[in-house]
């Protein structure tokens, strides 16, 4: 077998394998756990991971037909069942809304075969991007392998579990295996603070947006230790969502810590004080507001990215009702959400007032990575996750950043 060829040992570092995850490798359990495992060993030895280690779940991304196209096919051909709890990323469309959406039936049809194929594997089809919001919220120290950067921050830094940013292979093979190698954000060491960030200013709503936006941009591959001028300064549970999605779109870290907020800020503080030579990074009001340039007028308002909470909801649905007075909105605009929160007790009759204002409430999918967004030409938002990929990924429209508030404001 190659991996024990001596060469290959000397240059490779190769991952420790169990006799189990060795018969795996070999193919004595199939073709779908050979193929994982290959994924998982190839990831492992370049990583120099000493050995593969449990999973408590994994969130697989990349299933939207836009983006994965008929590399589905793969997918298709894999057999058995997820050995952890496993969820899913938006697919292309609402499942169902989409004709109302203008999606075609050949996309729709597609679409639908790629779903059929992840909840074949037993992992759940919700289809949002903040499953820690609807029931998958891991708990402290768990390791997981979730893919989805906004995710993937939220976790390791709100919720101090453990994973890497993985990719769409590797958090299904992870999820196949129900094993993980061992190295980056599953390690303690690695989770160390490198940099700090002094904010100098008070922030609210859409600034922390911005705020992602830079510290992503600037801290490279260093884990920011992010210091607001007081506590009264710190973001809610819905900012620090936003936050995770625009550091995880500009940057390249996995986790942040806030000091006197994140649960492992106070400990990995300590040892950034021992360093001798300190980076650090100072953001002014005058650097966010630099996000709110007014340029070309919006023809449509999209908010949801990262996925809208039940608070934001009933936020949205206040912001509506004050500046409405009697009309309906009069640009094109979208609410993006999992279906669990738009469906559920509390909230489905927000949704439906939300609607009668003329907003649609889309389930399952969101402007990024559905196909039905890419005739506009310039987007409002209040994410700075969108601030980055529209643009990319959505036809070439142009984006602008701008707080729920005026977002709502802008619609009448
Ligand atoms: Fe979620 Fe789509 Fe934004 S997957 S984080 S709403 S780009």
């Amino acid at each position: 077998m190659q991996r024990n060829y001596f060469w290959y040992q000397i240059y490779y570092s190769p991952m420790y394998l169990t006799k189990e995850e060795e018969r795996i490798y070999e193919g004595e359990e199939g073709w779908t756990k050979k193929k994982a495992m290959e994924i998982l060993v190839a990831i492992g030895d370049i990583n120099h991971a000493s050995e593969l280690i449990p999973i408590k779940s994994a969130h697989v991304s990349g299933v939207s037909y836009k983006t994965i196209g008929d590399a589905f096919e793969f997918v298709n051909r894999l057999e058995g069942r997820v050995k952890v709890e496993s969820t899913l990323n938006p697919i292309g469309m609402d499942i169902e809304k989409w004709s109302k959406m203008g999606i075609s039936k050949e996309f729709a049809n597609k679409q639908k075969e790629v779903l059929a194929a992840y909840k074949k594997l037993g992992i759940s089809a919700e289809c949002t991007c903040i499953p820690y919001l609807i029931g998958h919220a891991p708990k402290k120290g768990e390791h997981l392998a979730w893919a989805e950067s906004s995710a993937v921050l939220y976790v390791n830094s709100v919720l101090s579990a453990k994973t890497n940013m993985e990719g769409a292979p590797s958090a299904l093979a992870t999820a196949l295996i129900g094993k993980t190698p061992f190295y980056g954000l599953h390690q303690l060491e690695n989770r160390k603070p490198r940099i700090r960030v002094c904010v100098k200013c008070d922030l609210a709503d859409a600034d922390f947006s911005a705020l992602g936006f830079l510290i992503g941009n600037q801290v490279g591959d260093k884990i920011p230790l992010i210091e607001f001028s007081s506590p009264a300064s710190l973001p809610s549970k819905e900012e620090l969502k936003h936050l995770s999605a625009a550091i995880g779109a500009t940057g390249s870290v996995g986790m942040y810590h806030i000091k006197g907020l994140t649960p492992e800020a106070g400990v990995k503080a300590d040892v950034m004080k021992s360093k001798r030579s300190e980076e650090k990074i100072e953001i002014e009001r005058k650097d966010v507001e630099e996000f709110y340039i007014e340029n070309n007028e919006p023809d449509v308002i999209a908010m949801g990215c990262p996925h809208c909470s039940a608070l934001e909801l009933t936020r949205i649905y206040e912001l509506l009702r004050a500046e409405s007075k009697g009309r309906k909105v009069k640009t094109d605009f979208f609410i993006f959400t999992a279906r669990a929160i738009a469906q559920s007790v509390q909230t489905q009759q927000i949704v439906k007032k939300i609607e009668n204002y003329g907003v649609k409430v889309i389930c399952d999918t969101c402007f990024v990575v559905s196909p039905a967004f890419e005739n506009y030409d310039c987007v409002l938002t209040n994410s700075g996750k969108m601030l980055r990929y529209v643009p990319l990924l959505c036809g070439g429209a142009e984006v602008r950043l701008c707080k729920t508030e005026e977002c709502v404001r802008k619609a009448f």
